[in-house]
């Protein structure tokens, strides 16, 4: 007979998802801790998570900080509150260690659009150009990749490329336009991006410039051009939350997920902070697919240690060339 484990480990492998009830009388943020405990797991999140992760959470940061973690824990199990790529990388940088996602939905608009089989015959017109591609892509994209860069190393990456040799930048056309405008580099774009950031209003975000005239607008670079050119600073997530709190602004209209302003109001209680509205009827501007992620989720993929990111060892092999080459420019930078 299958036991009631067994028939949940296969929901879990067959539907990729947790759709079980979890005891509503527990007291989730306990029970994780003994879990942690117990298992020698450590718990990476996005900003862009729910607080409640984020709070029970051994470490909270930007894609760069997740993957430098996830390359130097010691814990048995990585367990990642953030989308599909993220724990990609983590599992790539520490391929003996297990990965776990909370949903194994959690997938990503931007990295969906690039797919590697596509972008291979684009990569095959430019025979003599190296490949940049930001962290948002899939496994086997990064095996096409040179190096990897995230919003916070991008202008370092493209700056230790020699001035003389072509590139490619892949995923994210408006992060490119904007690295091609800071680096003085013609670069080939791939023409993808993210359903958030590319939905914000100009028209909107202008109304609440007017309303909150002294509030600064802050944007993360892969909003469009029209969105980049109203900021008042421009930065990848942790450079946004260092900018508010070192900033004399008191007020901020935040032009990224609003997932990051649960540790802008941590780390600045005083401070305001609005969330740029998007071009539709809705308020606010979440990731669904960041969003899929919930405590219970969190609980029951410890609990079960599923759903575990797996990745063939060629793939692991070819795409570790391309983060371990970013990771290398990061530390000479100094960037954390
Ligand atoms: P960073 O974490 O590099 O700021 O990127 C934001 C993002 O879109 C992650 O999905
Ligand atoms: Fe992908 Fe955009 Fe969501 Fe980040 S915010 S995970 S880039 S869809």
């Amino acid at each position: 007979m299958t036991d009631v484990f067994e028939i949940a480990r296969r929901d879990l492998e067959e539907n990729g998802f947790l759709d079980m009830e979890v005891d509503p009388t527990l007291d989730l943020f306990e029970e994780i801790e003994k879990l942690k405990r117990e298992k020698n797991a450590v718990i990476l999140a996005h900003y862009y998570q729910e607080g409640d992760i984020q709070d029970i959470a051994d470490y909270v940061g930007d894609s760069l900080g997740l993957s430098q973690q996830a390359a130097d824990t010691d814990a048995d199990m990585i367990v990642f509150a953030g989308v599909h790529f993220m724990a990609e990388t983590a599992k790539i940088l520490s391929p003996d260690k297990k990965v776990v996602l909370p949903d194994l939905k959690a997938g990503c608009s931007l990295a969906d659009s690039c797919p590697a089989p596509l972008f291979r015959l684009f990569k095959e017109k430019y025979p003599d150009h190296v490949v940049v591609s930001y962290v948002n892509t899939t496994a086997e994209m990064k095996t096409l990749t040179d190096i990897c860069c995230t919003s916070t190393n991008a202008v370092h990456i493209i700056n230790s490329i020699p001035k003389d040799q072509p590139i490619i930048f892949a995923p994210d056309i408006n992060l490119g336009k904007y690295l091609v405008k800071k680096t003085g580099r013609d670069m080939v774009l791939w023409n993808g991006s993210c359903m958030v950031h590319e939905i914000f209003s100009a028209e909107k975000i202008t109304k609440l410039q007017m309303r909150y005239p002294e509030a600064k607008l802050i944007a993360h670079p892969e909003c469009e051009p029209v969105i980049l050119d109203k900021a008042d600073f421009i930065g990848s997530t942790s450079g946004l939350l260092r900018y508010t709190r070192t900033s004399d602004a008191t007020t901020f209209i935040v032009a990224t997920e609003p997932g990051i302003i649960h540790q802008m109001e941590k780390a600045s209680p005083d401070k305001v902070f609005i969330p740029a509205p998007p071009n539709n009827q809705c308020a606010c501007n979440e990731c669904p697919h960041m969003k899929r992620n919930t405590l219970e989720k969190l609980y029951l993929s410890m609990k079960y240690e599923l759903p575990e990111i797996t990745l063939p060892e060629h793939v692991i092999r070819d795409a570790r060339r391309s983060i371990d080459r970013m990771l290398e420019v990061s530390a000479r930078a100094g960037l954390v």
